[in-house]
């Protein structure tokens, strides 16, 4: 029994592709056939797979279906977190979509899944994405504050539910934690942010997280042991479409 974790599918059976690079660069081509293989030999029913954001490009349910139709087709029991390209998936009705998918899918976001004696927990999280200023040498000088204002606001709002994901499996009695977020938990600068102050407040021994994709944005972010807590990069073309095992 083990838990796995990709993020970034990005699938689009039923919709139209839009990220010029998903057409480009070799690493997406067939990317859907190579995870399922990968997954088909690595994955039992028996493990739990954890999607960290970023499934479809479909803007509603009815062209994500062909998306759903290939992630449940999955081994293992699969959890979804939200994405910022998840259109389907209005904040709101997380309680809507876990009762018309369950019991094959399970959408984490002001709730909690289990794994063994460890809550998962999770949101989609938010950092501030720049633009950033730079000199001559590629330093960092500035930054848009505007921009800034407005992430601030998006990440408060993340924060209040990465709590409430914490302390509704706190209540039922969890004391070990992993935490899921699809945005990376720090901005480039990789300073601390209200996420990872959160993973150390409630002693979450794994911070799980996608969104950045290509070299260039593979090491935005945290990788490793970073004041008690371990950080994993499972973006699937950083993983080469092989789900990352998280916990045996
Ligand atoms: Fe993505
Ligand atoms: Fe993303």
């Amino acid at each position: 029994m083990s838990l796995y974790a990709i993020g970034d599918l990005h699938l689009h059976y039923g919709s139209v592709l839009k990220a010029p690079s998903q057409l480009h660069d070799p690493i997406w081509k067939k990317h859907e056939e190579k995870l399922r293989k990968n997954c088909l030999k690595m994955i039992t029913n028996e493990d739990t797979l954890v999607l960290v954001g970023d499934h479809s490009w479909g803007k509603n349910l009815s062209q994500c279906e062909p998306d759903f139709a290939y992630i449940r087709a999955l081994p293992g029991k699969k959890i979804l977190t939200r994405g910022n390209h998840d259109m389907f998936w209005d904040a709101k009705k997380t309680a809507e979509l876990n009762t018309r998918f369950s019991p094959e899918l399970f959408f984490l976001q002001d709730n909690f899944n289990v794994y063994q004696d460890f809550a998962l927990v999770g949101t989609k999280g938010y950092t501030f994405e720049g633009p950033f200023y730079l000199d001559g040498r590629r330093r960092i000088i500035g930054w848009d504050e505007e921009a800034e204002a407005h992430a601030k606001k998006l990440v408060e709002r993340e924060a209040v539910r990465l709590r409430t994901s914490f302390e509704a499996a706190r209540a039922a009695g969890f004391q070990k934690f992993v935490m899921f977020l699809h945005y990376p938990p720090t901005n480039i600068l990789q300073e601390r942010s209200v996420f990872t102050d959160m993973a150390e407040e409630y002693g979450a021994c794994k911070v799980i997280y996608a969104h950045c994709h290509g070299q260039s944005r593979f090491y935005d972010s945290i990788h490793g042991e970073y004041r008690g807590v371990t950080y994993q990069l499972v973006s699937g073309d950083f993983l080469r479409w092989k789900s990352m095992k998280i916990l045996d």
